[in-house]
């Protein structure tokens, strides 16, 4: 027979316990397992009203009173608790930077291509669709693929057209993109059609107008029969898609080394049409690139027959083209990568 005191103090000892459990949680999960723990199916109190039927008639009311009350108890404590801890998230929650859908959105930064590389691209993607293989060769270079292999004899003043910076005696950083055309010339064979996108470096005095380095495109396409009315067909498809098809060309005698005939090629202003105007300081005319028929000498250089074999090659800067097709005075702002002056692009 269980004891009704016994029963009482019990009653107070969970009631105890389950204050003090309920008082020390502190989010809605933890609540949730006291409530199963004491008032669940097999729930501590829930046994206990169970349990009643154990006891003798006559205590039953009584003992069913208190186990409701703590029942009742236990409720309303889970309750207020489960009530501060909903509060207290809420605040928590607030407190939290929130978001304004309303505002509008902040754009960010997206990477974009150097305009030097843009126009670099753009050149090789239109000599590329006219059948144009791409080679390169290294930006430190040999006297030999440099210059003599190209016909400049040694002391000859043509060397002094390139201020060159030298490493040794005989390695220097490349004046242009030309020696490409040797290092081509001893790997392969005629027929030869390439262009060779490249760096090439000055020792210049660094002005507006001329820097350390810089970027050319070499072309060059060496087969039997080629001759300047190629050179002069392909100079214009060529200059007709980068500057459009009112663009007019003009040929002017020049020289070359490793060039014979040689000629720097100009064309129409696209600014003023050739009438004249600021861009082209009233010539009417835009030096553009050099070309011409490659000299017999550099074949010889070569090992090809040049009495079998005849080619034009051609070069042109790529600052100078990038400069006149998104009118920048200044070949400095290049590279001294001024977001302000990039982000334009
Ligand atoms: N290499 C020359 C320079 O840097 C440019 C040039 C002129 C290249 C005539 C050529 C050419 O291929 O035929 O000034």
């Amino acid at each position: 027979m269980p004891n009704i005191n016994e029963f009482q103090d019990t009653i107070h000892k969970i009631k105890d316990e389950a204050l003090q459990e309920i008082e020390r949680v502190d989010q809605s999960e933890g609540l949730e397992q006291i409530r199963i723990k004491y008032l669940g199916r097999k729930g501590i109190i829930t046994s206990l009203l169970k349990n009643l039927k154990d006891f003798p008639e006559e205590n039953r009311p009584t003992l069913g009173q208190l186990s409701n009350q703590l029942k009742k108890q236990v409720e309303e404590i889970l309750l207020q608790r489960s009530q501060e801890i909903k509060e207290r998230e809420l605040i928590l929650k607030k407190g939290k930077p929130s978001l304004d859908y309303t505002l509008p959105g902040r754009r960010g930064w997206e990477g974009r291509l150097h305009p030097i590389t843009r126009t670099n691209e753009r050149i090789i993607q239109i000599l590329y669709g006219m059948g144009f293989e791409v080679a390169k060769g290294p930006d430190i270079e040999t006297d030999y693929y440099n210059f003599s292999s190209l016909n400049f004899p040694p002391d000859h003043p043509a060397r002094d057209m390139q201020d060159t910076f030298y490493i040794k005696d005989d390695l220097l950083l490349r004046t242009h993109t030309s020696p490409v055309q040797m290092r081509v010339f001893e790997k392969r064979k005629p027929p030869v059609r390439i262009i060779a996108p490249g760096r090439c470096y000055r020792n210049e005095a660094i002005n507006a107008r001329s820097y350390c380095t810089f970027h050319q495109v070499e072309g060059f396409y060496v087969d039997t029969d080629v001759t300047f009315a190629d050179l002069k067909g392909i100079l214009t498809a060529f200059i007709w898609e980068m500057f459009g098809k009112e663009t007019r060309l003009r040929f002017r005698a020049s020289f070359f080394p490793f060039t014979e005939p040689s000629a720097e090629v100009d064309i129409s202003c696209f600014l003023c049409g050739g009438k004249g105007c600021s861009l082209c300081k009233h010539a009417g005319w835009l030096e553009i690139l050099g070309a011409g028929m490659i000299d017999p000498e550099v074949f010889k250089a070569a090992g090809y027959d040049e009495e079998k074999y005849t080619g034009y090659a051609f070069g042109m800067g790529v600052e100078r083209i990038a400069m006149l097709k998104y009118g920048i005075n200044d070949i400095r702002l290049f590279y001294e990568n001024d977001l302000r002056f990039l982000r334009q692009f």
